[in-house]
């Protein structure tokens, strides 16, 4: 029987599922592919952190050289996270000529070119499933199965600790900074959540896969970003008598006109099939030119769901040699061909704090027709506040961010009539 070793740098919250998975599946991959999959090394500052999962104490590294020499270490998984030391580490590893199978997505999304190369030049598997979308396999289904389409589009659900503070927030209607500690201690969150609830986990995971989906690539300083942070239960709460539900997107587009790649709070319908998907399940809505539709559901986030990916990873690089890369030129930069879209359209939900008094809806109308934008439903929400103010909610008709932007700071300079208190995108 084929011996496997495979080597964990970071026995965290993924590292740790990995670990778990392997042992307890040892005999499973024997019997099914025909190969025995040992853990030959650990990298973990918390000795007695590995000693409680089980590893052998002779098994915990001292540092990464002796990972690379080891002989008996086929794959290295990289589940450290951040940017170094893990680039120089995986770097070593490549360059001792071993494949690296990584959840790190930070890392991935800012260096995969470089690392592709050291992969390349040495002959190596690099493999990063567990990077994007936790147990859900979108990555092979990228690079592989929906091969034959040219990728329109790809909305997704792509961050689990966000979702799950949305839907919480949604469903108890307690503050986002309260569900946060528990998103923390379910192990979703990253070691800084700010990743999380600003758009950066899902936008280096836009980055990837929008760069898979079509094949050119998408640098992370590309991606508009917005995270949750602002994101009010009073709009979740409006935004549900509307019939629509409140998710962290990540919208990729590939038009005539060019590549539009986002991640911003959005409406969508409650009929919309992302509108079901809840706590830290997470989803891709992929279309395709042939294939229409497909979506692709599953755990996000969490140490199995994730630690399943990684094992998915090690078993495809130990029974394939002839590894696959990036099917564009993987660059640092964007090539100068790829057109982006930043002025992109969508249909808006916009809250005004508007004063209670006659003609202040014709102003804000005459504001919404200067810009180009057409009204689809208004409603006036509350009773008027101590300040004489009352909510009045807009949702629009399809039209451009810029003409958004622009009323927005026209109404807010006209102190008299209103202010504007939130504004959030709509998926029709
Ligand atoms: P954790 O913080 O739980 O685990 C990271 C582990 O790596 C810790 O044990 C840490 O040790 C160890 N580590 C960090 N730096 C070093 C170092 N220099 N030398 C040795 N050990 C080190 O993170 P997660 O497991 O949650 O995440 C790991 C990676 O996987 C990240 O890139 C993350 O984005 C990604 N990911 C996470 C998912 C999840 O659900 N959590 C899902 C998908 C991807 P110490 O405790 O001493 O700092
Ligand atoms: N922090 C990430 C999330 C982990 O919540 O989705 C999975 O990539």
């Amino acid at each position: 029987m084929k011996k496997v070793g495979v080597a964990i740098l970071g026995l965290g919250v993924v590292g740790g599922g990995t670990y778990k998975i392997l042992k307890e599946h040892r005999e499973l991959y024997q019997k099914s592919h025909k190969i025995d999959i040992v853990v030959e090394a650990v990298l973990e500052r918390d000795i007695e952190k590995a000693v409680a999962l089980g590893v052998e104490r002779e098994k915990v590294a001292a540092n990464i050289q002796e990972i690379c020499s080891n002989p008996d270490v086929d794959i290295v998984v990289e589940v450290m996270g951040g940017v170094e030391p893990a680039k120089t580490f995986v770097l070593d590893c490549l360059h001792a000529g071993k494949s690296v199978v990584t959840s790190n997505k930070e890392l991935f999304c800012k260096y995969n070119h470089e690392l592709e190369v050291a992969a390349k030049k040495n002959h190596c598997g690099l493999f990063y499933e567990a990077s994007c979308v936790g147990g859900v396999p979108v990555i092979r289904a990228l690079l592989d199965n929906l091969q034959g389409n040219k990728i329109l589009s790809m909305i997704g659900i792509i961050n689990g600790t966000t979702n799950y503070i949305l839907t919480k927030m949604s469903a108890e209607g307690v503050s986002y900074q309260e569900v946060l500690k528990e998103a923390q201690k379910l192990g979703y969150a990253e070691a800084n959540p700010t990743a999380d609830v600003e758009g950066y986990d899902a936008a280096y995971k836009l980055s990837i896969l929008s760069s898979l989906a079509f094949h050119t690539k998408i640098p992370f300083s590309k991606i508009y970003r917005e995270g949750i942070t602002e994101i009010s239960v009073t709009d979740i709460e409006y935004g549900k008598k509307f019939g629509y539900v409140l998710k962290l997107l990540a919208t990729g587009k590939n038009g005539d006109n060019g590549i539009e790649v986002r991640v911003h709070p959005a409406f969508i319908k409650n009929s919309h099939p992302l509108a079901s998907v809840n706590d830290s399940y997470n989803a891709v809505y992929i279309t395709g030119d042939c294939v229409e539709d497909v979506m692709l559901y599953g755990r996000g986030a969490g140490a199995l769901p994730t630690g399943s990916a990684i094992v998915g990873d090690i078993i495809y690089c130990a029974t394939h040699s002839n590894y696959q890369y990036s099917t564009f030129k993987n660059t640092a930069e964007a090539s100068p061909s790829t057109k982006f879209i930043e002025n992109f359209e969508s249909a808006y939900y916009i809250r005004l704090n508007a004063a209670d008094k006659p003609g202040v809806l014709a102003k804000v109308s005459s504001v919404f027709s200067k810009c180009g934008i057409s009204v689809a439903q208004m409603s006036q929400e509350g009773q008027t506040g101590e300040d004489g103010c009352v909510p009045l909610i807009f949702i629009t008709h399809t039209t451009r961010e810029n003409n958004v932007k622009k009323a927005v700071s026209l109404i807010d300079a006209s102190e008299d009539i209103a202010k504007v208190a939130a504004v959030i995108r709509v998926v029709e």
